[in-house]
């Protein structure tokens, strides 16, 4: 679940080629749990048709300004003040041009006039006018007004020439909007950190010791905080891509990271440790691969760091993190096991989960966890997406 469920947003569609990639976009939007208002503008409606539009969102499409049925409210109050967000994609050199002169000669141009609410602009057109001096005036003023962009990325335009102007791809588009919604979120203003996938520990050069960790469980927690307002440090072995808008520090080993966390906690409201940190490494790392011989091989292991055990120490000093969390993949005795570590790590919160199940934990896409908290209290989880796990996890950090 990402901060899109639940949230009321138009989007507003201008007479561009790129209108017809505007039919992903609704259909990813009420995906995740948004109500879509769609607005077409005349041009818009040359490409694509509000049938598209209302067989993808269940809803009436707006298209004219004067088109109110009786008893009804007026379209473009009614839209511009209930709205979490206004969307336009794509957005035309015509159409950034009008709102950059606060015209209101149609339905969507209307509520961008009137709206109180964010407004995020996937602008398309060709080169030409994307450069033109009116435009870069027209962007400039309305980057002034606090309306947010996304695109145009550089690439082969509807003309065929190569060049800047081509519409921000979908899903760029989406996470822009989860980014401009996040600015509203209940953890704007939290720094927080969080560590994701299995550390590898080199044998030789080509060789390591790792787990069975992916990085999904920490991945999800990162992207839900940032949905939420706040500042996030990503450290992570994962080969995962980063979400946008995280600053993403990557690392390989349990030392590596352990300086990673260190680096990032200073002044941080929260760090969750949900990476799988492995507890021994190779005591030398073969600095030639090691050939096979005909007997056997034994290596020989020493400890890692425990990096909880060096954040406890460091918050005993310091007051930072302000709140920790840990992980605890058990696969006999959770309960047990993780109320051990949780008072033996000095943890506010440690989220247990019994990874000897397959549909939970490593590799799939939902966990089932218990949050047990340092006051005693007890919080069963059903089986859930990782994001939902996220979810419930900021809850008791940002204290709600
Ligand atoms: O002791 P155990 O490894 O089961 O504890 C799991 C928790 O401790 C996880 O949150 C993990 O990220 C963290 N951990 C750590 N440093 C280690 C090993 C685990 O911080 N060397």
């Amino acid at each position: 679940m990402t901060n899109l469920h639940g949230k009321r947003i138009v989007l507003g569609i201008t007479g561009g080629i790129a209108a017809y990639k505007s039919a992903a976009i609704a259909s990813r939007l009420v995906q995740s749990g948004a109500m879509v208002d769609v607005v077409l503008t005349e041009s818009a409606q040359k490409f694509i048709t509000p049938l598209t539009f209302q067989s993808l969102t269940h809803r009436r499409v707006f298209t004219d300004i004067f088109d109110i049925p009786p008893a009804e409210n007026i379209p473009h109050i009614e839209l511009s003040h209930q709205i979490d967000l206004l969307l336009i994609a794509p957005a035309t050199a015509n159409t950034i041009a009008k709102m950059a002169h606060g015209q209101a000669d149609n339905l969507l141009t209307a509520i961008a006039l009137a709206t109180d609410k964010p407004i995020l602009i996937a602008p398309a057109m060709e080169t030409d006018m994307w450069e033109h001096p009116a435009t870069r005036r027209n962007i400039a003023t309305l980057t002034e007004w606090g309306v947010a962009q996304v695109g145009p990325a550089a690439g082969r335009l509807a003309s065929g020439r190569m060049g800047r102007g081509r519409m921000a791809e979908p899903d760029e588009i989406v996470d822009a909007a989860r980014q401009v919604l996040a600015k509203n979120g209940d953890m704007v203003g939290m720094r927080v950190v969080v560590t994701a996938g299995g550390t590898r520990e080199p044998i030789d050069p080509v060789r390591y010791i790792t787990n069975r960790s992916g990085g999904k469980m920490g991945h999800a927690l990162a992207e839900v905080a940032r949905d939420r307002g706040a500042q996030v440090t990503l450290v992570t072995t994962a080969g995962l891509p980063a979400p946008s808008g995280v600053s993403v520090v990557r690392v390989n080993t349990a030392a590596e990271m352990a300086d990673a966390v260190l680096t990032a906690i200073p002044e941080s409201d929260a760090l969750v440790m949900a990476a799988a940190v492995a507890d021994y490494r190779p005591a030398e790392i073969a600095p030639q691969k090691i050939k096979k011989g005909d007997g056997g091989l034994t290596l020989s292991l020493v400890r890692t760091p425990d990096i909880l055990q060096l954040v406890a120490k460091y918050r005993a000093e310091t007051g930072f993190p302000r709140k920790v969390v840990g992980f605890a993949a058990e696969t006999t005795d959770v309960r047990r096991n993780a109320q051990e570590k949780l008072a033996r790590k000095r943890l506010d919160w440690i989220a247990a989960n019994d990874v000897s199940r397959t549909d939970a934990g490593f590799g799939v896409e939902t966990n089932q966890v218990t949050l047990f908290g340092a006051d005693g209290s007890v919080v069963e989880l059903p089986l859930m997406s990782k994001t939902a796990v996220a979810a419930e996890i900021w809850n008791r950090v940002a204290g709600k």
